[in-house]
């Protein structure tokens, strides 16, 4: 028997990444690759990158030079050689400045290629001397078409890709440069995906778009599913508990979404919902397609219909142009709606995208002082939601070990980490109603209400 090839992956950035970093573990698995948790000694890495901010593709070039010690290192002791590859956002956009750059990387793919890696591979190593590999086409096949069923365990939380790309052309974003234009899969590869991964255990989904409530997938008997349709159908599947779904639009929140977060008590209550500022002049140069106005009637009617509904959100501080009354804006927008999660970002010029060119760029410590009162008010925010929590009863999956003896660590219906003791590991995978006990900043402490609820099924909370 041959030796496993030991493959490391590294991954940056959003969760789409993530889960295409575990597609093309699978990919690469029918070829003998092992997945291993460090470069040194490896005979292929991968650095799966991002480009959404200056400051994470920066961190990939800081990172290939650790890489290239590990390759001179293995290739000096007589090893064979290791493939350097880079993929995703960085390699879409940057692809021939980065093989001028880093002459050691074999092999620059796109998002949209990973599916070739077999045949690039076989060609990185028949290679007499170098032979280096960049593909960043877009091609006419779809890649979602050519990649094998999802072989790596991904746990009792699993991510499925439904859709892809982005049209919406916000003038700060790379993501329709460099993942392309939107496209959605067909409902049934989605419910027939999602079947099998939990006849694997999976007892939480969260469905992944860049766009992802734009979803508008072929339909079984023709014509095209919304999101809430799909969600509908997703629902039906016995033994899947919790759905989520990841990263939404305000533009595309229809009634059918709406209606869905009202009638399925699976969908979790808790919806990442991007704003970004909250000045309808800097929303409109941004081109969010979005006033502030829009996204509080957004807001309401999603807690209308669902009224445990809880919502996240990203913000961008320091637009071009955004004054310190439009900021002000952005910190009302948060006072009003509230938001028990978020990530705020200082804006960071992106080549190539209409942003980075505007006049009127903001200083750098302008856009400090801005970040750090917005993040203090939306770090109030998620403690006193945490701490609102104490004293409730909600559902929680259990997903892991704790760091304690004892201890198991699990997931509420709001993505708080919740950590539990005194339950047997056999509970794992389990969804378990615990009494709040404790609140952090970033999690809280449970224990278990009811004995003979352990490991049954049981409803969502309703505050
Ligand atoms: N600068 C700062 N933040 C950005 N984001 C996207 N592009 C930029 C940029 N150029 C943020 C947005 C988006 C999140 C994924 O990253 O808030 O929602
Ligand atoms: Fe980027 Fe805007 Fe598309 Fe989101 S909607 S991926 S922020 S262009």
């Amino acid at each position: 028997m041959t030796e496993p090839k030991k493959l490391f992956v590294k991954t940056y950035g959003c969760q789409m990444n993530v889960y295409d970093s575990q597609r093309m573990q699978d990919v690469l698995a029918p070829l003998g690759y092992q997945s291993v948790d460090s470069a040194e000694g490896a005979d292929m890495v991968i650095l799966n990158t991002c480009h959404i901010r200056e400051k994470a593709a920066e961190k990939v070039f800081s990172d290939l030079g650790r890489v290239r010690k590990h390759k001179e290192a293995k290739e000096a002791s007589g090893g064979d050689k290791m493939i350097v590859a880079v993929a995703g956002c960085v390699a879409q956009a940057e692809g021939a400045e980065l093989m001028r750059r880093e002459p050691m990387v074999d092999m620059v793919f796109g998002p949209q290629t990973y599916h070739r890696l077999p045949e690039m591979v076989a060609r990185a190593n028949r290679a007499i001397g170098r032979n280096r590999i960049i593909d960043t086409d877009f091609p006419a096949e779809e890649k979602f078409d050519h990649l094998p069923a999802q072989v790596s365990n991904q746990g009792y939380s699993a991510f499925l890709a439904i859709q892809e790309g982005c049209d919406k052309f916000c003038t700060f974003c790379v993501v329709p440069y460099t993942r392309g234009a939107e496209y959605s899969r067909p409902a049934m590869d989605v419910i027939g995906e999602a079947r099998q991964l939990v006849a694997h255990g999976t007892r939480e989904l969260t469905l992944l778009g860049q766009n992802v409530n734009a979803y508008h997938g072929e339909a079984p008997n023709g014509g095209e599913w919304s999101l809430g349709r799909l969600l509908r159908e997703l629902a039906e599947i016995d033994g899947l508990d919790r759905i989520r779904y990841t990263t939404s639009h305000p533009r595309d929140v229809d009634d059918d979404l709406i209606a869905a977060h009202r009638d399925l008590k699976k969908l979790m209550p808790f919806l990442h919902l991007p704003v970004q500022a909250g000045s309808d002049r800097v929303l409109q140069a941004m081109n969010r397609k979005h006033d502030n106005a829009d996204y509080r009637d957004i807001a309401k009617r999603l807690k209308d219909a669902c009224p445990d509904l809880a919502l996240s959100s990203d913000f961008i501080v320091g637009f071009p142009g955004e004054s310190d009354k439009d900021f002000e804006d952005t910190m009302d927008i948060v006072r009003d709606i509230t938001f028990i999660q978020a990530f705020s970002f200082k804006y960071s010029p992106r080549p190539g995208t209409p942003a980075s060119a505007m006049e009127l760029q903001v200083p750098e410590k302008v856009k400090t002082e801005r970040i750090m009162r917005l993040q203090a008010l939306l770090a109030e925010q998620q403690l006193e939601f945490n701490r609102n929590s104490v004293g409730r009863e909600m559902d929680v999956l259990l997903e892991r070990r704790g760091k304690y003896e004892g201890q198991l660590v699990g997931k509420s219906p709001y993505m708080q980490p919740v950590h539990v003791s005194g339950l047997p590991e056999t509970a794992l995978g389990q969804i378990v109603r615990l009494k709040i006990t404790e609140a952090l900043p970033n999690s809280l402490g449970g224990e278990l209400v009811d004995a003979t609820n352990n490991g049954q099924k049981s409803e969502r909370n309703v505050a």
